[in-house]
């Protein structure tokens, strides 16, 4: 199957599979797991962050950070289409007892002028707002300026406010932005990034930061039932990911832009290129959605959901250009026999 849904869906290379084999174990409860002390050191070497912490998935990551930023009764502001504000299942109002304080962010960028409003004053009868979470690179696609994330953290330093930053695809944002991503990481207290997606690993994200943030984060995922024993077999494939996947994240946007060209070719659909900065491709097509979906998974290809009128599509390590062909091969006999 060709499966255009998510960078997710990638499956772990053969180089992960003999590692996983091979990989060095202990009881990482205990601290004892030397592959993923390795991991948890060199994500936060390469993140310019003190320490790091192995979590089982992107949303306890992002989860942990907002427990250990937040006191219950406080406030976060984050964008009305971030991932922790939709599709993290309200978790932060369940565990760390947070109301949202949502904000417009067009595009995924953070409206600077209403995070800004969005900030209490101290007032008796006001919650505190405590954090601030941005995301890049966003789950529509876009990756906002350096300069965007620099002057939120200017604010939040100056309100005594933190930061965090769901970068579940940051090295896209990287890539993107042509700028190593200890800069992007620079700009916020904590950054959670995920091994699982673009980079091929089958389990696993990071969350970076200070030492002592880091030392009660662990404590956090304890509580949430994310400490591992003998996870050095996944931290085995994160080192992978981290040595090896991340320098090819390239392909996938090159990918990208090549299946925006050869939709854009078809006469009646539209591709936002507004939403073109990483491995991501939104797509409006002038079909009946269900048969197109239905005509292409009876030819082997498996087609995203929709956002509003445009469908998603994603490149990664499981797509090829040949792949890409085939698609575009498939949806031009649709457009004709429909
Ligand atoms: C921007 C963003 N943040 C967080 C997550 C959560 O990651 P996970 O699925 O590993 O919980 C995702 C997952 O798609 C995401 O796209």
């Amino acid at each position: 199957m060709i499966d255009f849904r998510s960078d997710t869906v990638t499956k772990p290379t053969k180089s992960m599979r003999e590692a996983m084999q091979l990989a060095n174990v202990g009881d990482d409860v205990y601290g004892d797991d030397p592959t993923v002390n390795t991991l948890e050191k060199e994500a936060a070497e390469i993140l310019g962050k003190e320490a790091a912490l192995f979590v089982p998935s992107g949303t306890m990551g992002n989860q942990i950070a907002i427990m250990a930023h937040t006191s219950p009764g406080d406030e976060i502001i984050l964008g009305a289409q971030s991932h922790i504000k939709n599709y993290e299942v309200g978790a932060a109002s369940v565990l760390s007892g947070v109301g949202y304080h949502v904000v417009n962010d067009q595009n995924g960028v953070l409206s600077f002028d209403e995070l800004k409003a969005g900030v209490r004053g101290e007032n008796i009868h006001f919650p505190k707002t405590s954090l601030i979470c941005s995301e890049t690179a966003h789950s529509t696609g876009v990756v906002g300026a350096l300069s965007t994330l620099q002057t939120i953290q200017k604010f939040a330093k100056a309100q005594h406010i933190h930061h965090h930053l769901d970068g579940a695809r940051i090295f896209n944002a990287a890539i993107h932005l042509d700028t190593p991503v200890s800069e992007i990481a620079k700009t916020a207290d904590s950054v959670m990034f995920c091994l699982s997606k673009g980079l091929c690993s089958p389990v696993g994200s990071m969350l970076v930061g200070r030492k002592e943030f880091i030392n009660r984060a662990r404590k956090y995922r304890k509580m949430l039932g994310g400490g591992m024993r003998q996870a050095g077999v996944l931290a085995a494939c994160g080192l992978e990911s981290l040595r090896v996947m991340r320098h090819r994240l390239n392909e996938d946007h090159q990918n990208a832009d090549y299946l925006a060209a050869q939709l854009t070719a078809i006469d009646g659909l539209v591709v936002d290129m507004q939403k073109r900065d990483i491995n991501m491709v939104y797509v409006k097509f002038p079909y009946d959605r269900d048969a197109l979906t239905h005509y292409m998974k009876k030819h082997g290809i498996i087609l995203g959901g929709y956002k509003g009128d445009y469908m998603r599509l994603m490149t990664h390590h499981d797509i090829t250009r040949n792949d890409i062909d085939e698609f575009i091969t498939k949806l031009r006999h649709f457009d004709a026999i429909k």
